[in-house]
């Protein structure tokens, strides 16, 4: 095992792993690695390139073609491809899906696990996804799994846009979310469920800071210094 202390996170979208983790990483001075970002930037290439999600062979070839990094500004991750920063484009409802249709390629995911496993090995991490705990960081110290209503995370992406002054359909966003989270639970590689030795967090009734103060509970138990955690 190495010596970095590693944080996984898993769960279905809209769980809220990624605002958690962002406070976390803030507490205890970790980095903050969000996988979901990575598989979006190789979303929005196969997409700007045309090539369709059933299209193995030629997804395969263009995995070849691709490069991903990430840059850290301001404690914020940034996700490059192919030396461009596309952190912004890749949080539209259309990279969501396609994000969730190109990752069940073994391609696709192998490009991506040496760069997360190489990430998490020397420096102290809290890396959310789908498969951290159960494949790609099968050590980690502590793992979470996730969990909301499906009601819940649809109401809280509703909000999101709203705030931003987009207009939604909240029933749609309800069905979005029912795709991605079948898609992702069922598909062969490297699908989303609980690991065995995770502690399961459902999210739906609780503040930001509970769920916070919840993980740092389990990560002092498993092993985090109580100096660490700021207690
Ligand atoms: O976490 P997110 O919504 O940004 O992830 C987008 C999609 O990427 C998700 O629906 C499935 C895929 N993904 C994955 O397969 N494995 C991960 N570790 C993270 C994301």
């Amino acid at each position: 095992m190495s010596a970095a202390y590693n944080i996984a996170i898993d769960g279905p979208a809209g769980a809220g792993k990624s605002t958690i983790a962002k406070e976390l990483a803030k507490k205890l001075g970790f980095v903050y690695v969000d996988t979901g970002a990575m598989y979006r930037a190789m979303a929005l290439y196969f997409d700007r390139q045309g090539i369709g999600t059933d299209d193995e062979e030629e997804i395969g070839r263009a995995c070849g073609d691709i490069s991903i990094s990430l840059r850290y500004e301001d404690g914020l991750q940034r996700v490059i491809l192919n030396g461009e920063d596309v952190s912004g484009l890749i949080r539209t409802e259309r990279v969501s899906q396609l994000a969730s249709a190109f990752s069940v390629y073994a391609a696709v995911r192998q490009k991506l696990l040496s760069l997360q496993r190489d990430l998490a090995a020397s420096t102290d991490v809290i890396m959310d996804g789908r498969d951290i705990g159960t494949c790609v960081l099968p050590d980690a110290q502590t793992k979470i799994y996730m969990i909301a209503s499906v009601r819940v995370r649809a109401l809280r992406r509703f909000r999101e846009l709203t705030e931003k002054g987009q207009t939604c359909d909240l029933s749609e966003i309800e069905e979005e979310i029912r795709i991605r989270d079948h898609r992702d639970m069922n598909r062969e590689i490297a699908p989303l469920k609980q690991a065995e030795d995770a502690v399961c967090l459902d999210t739906s009734d609780m503040t930001v800071a509970q769920v916070v103060d919840a993980i740092i509970a389990a990560a002092l138990a498993r092993g985090l210094s109580a100096e660490r955690a700021g207690r």
